[in-house]
């Protein structure tokens, strides 16, 4: 769950402003919509641009606080909410996602301190830069080796596959039906209680605690769904046209793809047609495929994305996949 969120917010961000001040009707210039990165780049913990690093950069380094003789993120000074400082402001959302950033924190200034050692006529500026190389190298190698194996299963091969190489005519943007819907999928492994290792065959649903009382009286199964609509998704049954499955007519072809007969019934009094029901809904409730955590559709626009992401990536190709690819 938690890598999840990590590299989600690798590759976007919608606004932070409020709910009531995205409703429809106000004029909010697009400041409700996604920022797409674009990139399987570290840039949740170096930032998007130059000047964000004054922020936590100190020469070849990341800036640290010692906290009860622990390295931790650097704080805003001003800050009275102790907000971290990092390459995303969304760094402390969750304790699970400080706690990465504060590996990966440490894990740079580690092999920075090691480069320097071993490579004294570097500069600091070099130094910095092979670092952030390395780090980037390690979270993709972990993405496309360890986590999206397991989130898509049998349909990685499919989807995915081994990386053929740079493929310049590959637009790797970050698609807006991924961010606001498909890849929000993660939201359905947040749990309540830890799970046993014994348990490890999870069925994504959202808990209570995600619909009812996240950042105290927020509903984030709405917000997605709201989201889906605000940036113009097409609804569930013309994903699953796009993704090449077999297609859904009525609620009753339904069961070729949701085996829980009660959730079919469900859908059928929420939404007056099965055209209706929203890309977020129907593909958080397909059965998984096979070794999967995701069912099919949401398999095919997670694969596309993650496909077109390294494929197209012309800066990191040679060093991050191919040589990685190796190891
Ligand atoms: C404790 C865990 C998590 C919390 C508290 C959380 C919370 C949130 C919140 C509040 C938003 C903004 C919603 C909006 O205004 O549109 C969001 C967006 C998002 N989340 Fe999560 N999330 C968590 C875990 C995850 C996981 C595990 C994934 C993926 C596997 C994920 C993927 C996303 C994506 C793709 C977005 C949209 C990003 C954007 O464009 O801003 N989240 N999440």
């Amino acid at each position: 769950m938690q890598w999840g969120q990590f590299i989600a917010h690798d590759l976007s961000k919608t606004t932070m402003l409020n709910n009531q001040e995205c409703a429809a009707c106000t004029s909010n210039n697009g400041r409700c919509f996604s920022v797409f990165l674009s990139r399987a780049d570290p840039t949740w913990i170096y930032g998007s641009s130059d000047r964000d690093q004054f922020l936590f950069r100190q020469g070849a380094f990341l800036k640290t606080k010692l906290v009860k003789n622990r390295i931790f993120m650097n704080l805003h000074c001003s800050d009275t909410n102790m907000n971290v400082v990092a390459g995303d402001d969304r760094a402390n959302i969750f304790v699970g996602l400080a706690a990465l950033h504060t590996l990966f924190l440490r894990e740079h200034n580690r092999i920075a301190a090691t480069l320097q050692r071993v490579n004294p006529h570097w500069d600091q500026e070099r130094i910095f830069h092979e670092t952030r190389k390395i780090i980037g190298a390690i979270i993709q190698k972990i993405t496309y080796f360890e986590y999206l194996p397991r989130v898509l299963g049998e349909e990685f091969e499919r989807r995915i596959g081994d990386y053929p190489g740079y493929e310049r005519n590959i637009d790797p943007s970050v698609a807006n039906e991924f961010t606001s819907c498909a890849f929000r999928f993660g939201h359905g492994m947040i749990q309540v209680k830890h799970i046993t290792l014994r348990k490890i065959f999870i069925t994504l649903k959202l808990t209570p605690a995600v619909t009812e009382r996240i950042f105290g009286n927020s509903d984030l199964g709405s917000i997605n769904i709201q989201r889906g609509r605000d940036h113009g998704v097409p609804g569930f049954t013309r994903w699953r046209k796009f993704c090449g499955l077999s297609e859904i007519r009525d609620f009753d072809d339904l069961n070729k793809t949701i085996s829980n007969k009660i959730v079919i019934d469900n859908l059928r009094v929420i939404y007056k047609h099965v055209d209706a029901i929203d890309m977020y809904v129907g593909s958080l409730l397909e059965d998984p495929v096979k070794d999967a955590l995701v069912g099919p559709t949401l398999a095919c626009i997670i694969g596309e994305q993650f496909k077109r992401t390294r494929n197209g990536d012309r800066l990191e190709n040679i060093f991050y996949f191919t040589a990685f690819s190796r190891v």
